[in-house]
């Protein structure tokens, strides 16, 4: 379920060669040393990171469509596209590459998705207040996407209220059964859910394949995954998830160039009118099709696929040994920072991908969202440290809890600086005050401060 799974998937595609020399640190550090050193890189998870020899391939592309446009149209971007499309298509183990669209981001793949359930209230195949079910912690856009496609074609809108800190999957699906019943009272039809494969703010695993079961035998008529970041963080196997439709970035965390995602629609599902959002000449034709012409524009990232995945797999393990290693470490990272914070993480480590909530002190006073902004703006601007703060309202009657928390990422292309740029968090914390209150307590070993510096 979760990042941590290192089992062979025999679906995944091209395993790494046995004779493939595996990519050595100094490669690493070359293939990304278009990042700026001077950052503390923790969040990958916005906008993920390319290897060098993934943009030249991609300008190799952009100069094919240059030289000459109309042979590259003919000749090239079809073909182009298909391949990426057969690589993805056995990467998650998809029966047939009609299954495959290849989009922008995952924002577009909501699009298509939500705009075919307004089709179906503005055709009467669904009645007012026929319900759709969404996490609480849906993604921002993913949820104004639902208003402007559910909520204004007269569908009723049910939120998933999970817990935060979450102890168990038990509990998540406690809340999504709860949930689903409320969504079929008064004999209302629930007809789409939309779940997160990793949600993104607070970043948790949610237990996609048992929600999906539980949509089959409560007769929800359509379940859309929002996996973002799942390529690359989690196992995928759309056969084994279940669900009709299922979105990943391959950007966050595949190393592809921004930005590129697909669209998986299961074939026997029942949902047949898909359409690309931007309508070409090739409407009509199959959404795969559809999504592979949207009009004039640079389509290079998309056509990077196959050599992203050769780029993956001279990694030791391939993907599956990405994930656990990006997994191990930031478990770690998380588990000291939690310590010398006196907090705790978000959720058990079996739940967290690549990346892992860390409460920070209540004496820090975080009271808002506009709280978090203004301590995420003052470590970029002050400190050159990129990481997303999250703020947890206290229920009634709570005092002095944690409400707020760090979101810490791992990637591979930052192994070589991780624990530099954890520790100058560490050591920022400490020089932290609130109200004269010291930030941290602990009191922080002296090599650890005299080995990061600070900008
Ligand atoms: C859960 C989730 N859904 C959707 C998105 C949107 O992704 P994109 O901006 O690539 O469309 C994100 C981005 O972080 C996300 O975390």
């Amino acid at each position: 379920m979760n990042g941590t799974d290192t089992k062979p998937t025999a679906h995944l595609p091209k395993k790494p060669k046995l004779f493939q020399t595996l990519i050595s640190d100094s490669e690493i550090q070359s293939e990304f040393s278009h990042h700026d050193s001077t950052i503390a890189r923790i969040n990958n998870g916005s906008f993920g990171s390319c290897p060098q020899s993934i943009i030249s391939a991609q300008q190799s592309w952009q100069l094919k469509f240059l030289r000459q446009p109309d042979h590259f149209y003919f000749n090239g971007l079809r073909k182009g596209i298909i391949e990426s499309r057969q690589v993805i298509k056995s990467l998650v183990n998809a029966d047939h590459v009609d299954e495959i669209s290849i989009v922008d981001n995952a924002t577009t793949a909501a699009a298509i998705v939500l705009q075919s359930v307004s089709w179906a209230f503005s055709q009467g195949k669904f009645k007012e207040g026929d319900g759709a079910v969404m996490l609480h912690y849906a993604y921002g856009a993913v949820k104004k996407s639902v208003e402007a496609y559910v909520t204004r074609a007269g569908g009723y809108v049910i939120e998933v209220q999970l817990p935060f800190p979450v102890a168990s999957a038990s509990e998540i699906v406690d809340e999504f059964r709860k949930a689903l019943e409320r969504g079929k009272r008064n004999g209302r039809k629930v007809r789409l859910a939309v779940i997160d494969h990793i949600t993104s703010m607070p970043s948790v695993v949610i237990p996609v394949k048992e929600l999906v079961k539980i949509c089959r035998e409560e007769g929800v008529d359509q379940v859309f995954i929002d996996a973002a970041h799942g390529i690359g963080c989690v196992d995928v196997d759309v056969k084994e998830i279940g669900a009709d439709f299922y979105t990943s970035n391959l950007h966050k965390w595949f190393f592809c160039p921004p930005s590129v995602a697909f669209l998986y629609c299961r074939k026997s599902g029942n949902a047949n009118d898909l359409h690309h959002p931007v309508v070409s000449h090739e409407y009509g034709n199959g959404l795969a099709i559809e999504s592979a012409w949207i009009g004039t524009r640079d389509y290079s990232a998309q056509l990077v696929v196959p050599q992203v995945l050769d780029f993956v797999n001279r990694f030791e393990g391939g993907i599956q040994g990405i994930k656990k290693r990006n997994h191990d470490v930031v478990v770690e990272m998380g588990e000291m920072l939690a310590k010398a914070w006196g907090t705790h993480i978000g959720c058990p480590p079996d739940m967290c991908a690549s990346m892992i909530m860390v409460g920070l002190p209540a004496c820090l006073g975080i009271s808002s969202d506009s709280d978090t902004l203004k301590l995420r703006t003052h470590l970029r601007d002050n400190f050159a440290i990129e990481v997303p703060i999250y703020y947890r309202a206290p229920k009634d009657g709570e005092v002095n809890l944690v409400t707020g928390y760090a979101r810490i990422s791992h990637q591979s292309s930052n192994s070589e600086k991780v624990f530099h740029d954890v520790y100058r968090l560490l050591i920022v914390s400490s020089s932290m005050k609130n109200n004269g209150q010291p930030f941290i307590s602990a009191e922080l070993p002296s090599w650890l401060v005299l080995m990061v510096s600070l900008p």
